[in-house]
């Protein structure tokens, strides 16, 4: 008979950290978090001074190779990655094998897992060029996936992109242009979106790329990796959040519904929870909701949105919520998600969408990640133990002989 608790002690301990609370997964220079403090570092540099003054590509090759461009690097990274956002002609066959109401994050799933059929150059992760590639593919051709899957639930011809403009502009023209219409680019539109798609950018080890890391840690090709990683995110804990956030807020309704949902929230009875509210790393304020927020009344003025229901509902629920004591004590302050609906309904994406858009984001933090770690001389398969909790030791029993 197996002592399993004598079996433990023989191999020796290891630590048993449900939900990785306190267990570091890997050491890391990408993406710092101050949770107590509120701070928020890509190599270093703090989101606000990004979003403020940088944009998205800039973004994106300060997360892959570690530092700011100069001008030269950088309009040479532009050219490549604009080099890649096409997709192969014969991937919209993929989109149209799908349900017109299928979910887009279920097609974002399938099609980016795709890639990997397509692009076999690419899946050479021991070529560091290919993984350059690989990385520089995603980061372009997301945006292009992305608008292609809401076109197609949408039911209008996919719009195909635009080199000349820069990475927002061009995805929002791919998802709002429409025939035989001008469309009519907003440089405060493209501005907020890039602003968004840098705020997204990358979170050191959440369940998305903790997941791609686990997934690459086999050898797993990029584009398999990163459709895990999109697949992770869906879930209403994670990237679904935004989603669920503004659909709390138009359940909520009015303000004088609000302190009706706060008690909710804190009853123990009540699975609800107050969607945005709370992160796992931040005990303080989310420094991404407070650009955020600021974005999002930047572009609801742009649009001449003057009373958003949405937005008067969220302001007092943050506002009643961050002196309420049961928040107080919890250290529950609104987080990235808490906003976003509301932007990124005002920007015209319906809800589906959302998550949508911050996979695009992510897959930078995603890839920049995934390259981190193969390029890690002590890189291991990732392979956590568990602590059994099942039946000892016992002998096959016939099925005759079953009571
Ligand atoms: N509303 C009400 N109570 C909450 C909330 C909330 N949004 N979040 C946490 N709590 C309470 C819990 O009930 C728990 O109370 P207890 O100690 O009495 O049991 C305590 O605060 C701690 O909560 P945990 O779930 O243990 O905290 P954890 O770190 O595991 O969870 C999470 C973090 C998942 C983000 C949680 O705060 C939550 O569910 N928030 C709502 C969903 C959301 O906004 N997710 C987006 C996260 S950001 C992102 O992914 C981009």
């Amino acid at each position: 008979v197996v002592d399993i608790q004598a079996l433990y002690k023989q191999t020796g301990r290891f630590t048993y950290d449900p939900g990785f609370t306190s267990t570091a997964s890997c050491e890391s220079k990408i993406t710092f978090i101050d949770g107590d403090e509120g701070v928020l570092l890509y190599r270093g540099y703090p989101i606000d001074q990004l979003a403020e003054h940088g944009d998205f590509l800039e973004t994106c090759y300060l997360l892959l190779y570690g530092d700011l461009p100069t001008s030269g690097q950088k309009a040479d990274f532009v050219q490549r990655v604009t080099y890649h956002t096409m997709i192969h002609e014969q991937m919209n066959r993929f989109f149209t094998g799908f349900r017109r109401d299928a979910h887009p994050m279920a097609v974002m799933t399938g099609v980016v897992g795709a890639l990997s059929a397509f692009y076999h150059d690419s899946t050479d992760i021991n070529d560091p060029q290919q993984r350059m590639i690989a990385s520089l593919r995603m980061i372009a051709k997301m945006p292009t996936i992305a608008a292609m899957a809401y076109k197609y639930s949408i039911g209008q011809p996919f719009v195909y992109p635009s080199n000349e403009l820069d990475y927002s502009a061009n995805f929002l023209r791919m998802c709002f242009a429409v025939p035989c219409e001008e469309y009519k680019f907003n440089p405060v539109l493209s501005r907020a979106m890039d602003r968004i798609f840098i705020l997204h950018a990358d979170h050191e080890q959440n369940a998305s790329t903790s997941t791609v890391r686990l997934a690459g840690s086999s050898g797993a090709n990029p584009f398999a990796c990163i459709a895990a990683g999109i697949a992770c995110l869906w879930g209403p804990a994670h990237g679904g959040a935004n989603e669920a956030a503004l659909n709390m807020l138009h359940q909520i309704g009015s303000v004088d519904k609000i302190p009706e949902f706060i008690a909710r929230a804190k009853d123990k009875n009540d699975p609800f929870r107050l969607m945005g509210f709370g992160h796992r790393v931040y005990k303080n304020y989310d420094p991404r909701a407070k650009i955020m927020q600021k974005t999002c009344h930047e572009v609801l003025s742009e649009l001449g949105i003057k009373d958003d229901p949405a937005l008067d509902v969220a302001m007092e629920l943050e506002k009643i919520a961050l002196s309420d004591e049961y928040f107080i004590e919890k250290k529950l302050y609104p987080n990235i998600d808490f906003y976003s609906g509301i932007t990124l309904r005002a920007l015209g994406f319906p809800t589906t969408m959302f998550t949508v858009l911050f996979a695009l984001a992510r897959t930078v933090g995603w890839i920049a990640q995934w390259k981190e770690m193969v390029e890690d001389p002590n890189q291991k398969i990732g392979r956590p133990r568990q602590l059994y909790t099942g039946a000892t030791h016992r002998d096959y029993v016939p099925i005759t002989q079953r009571s």
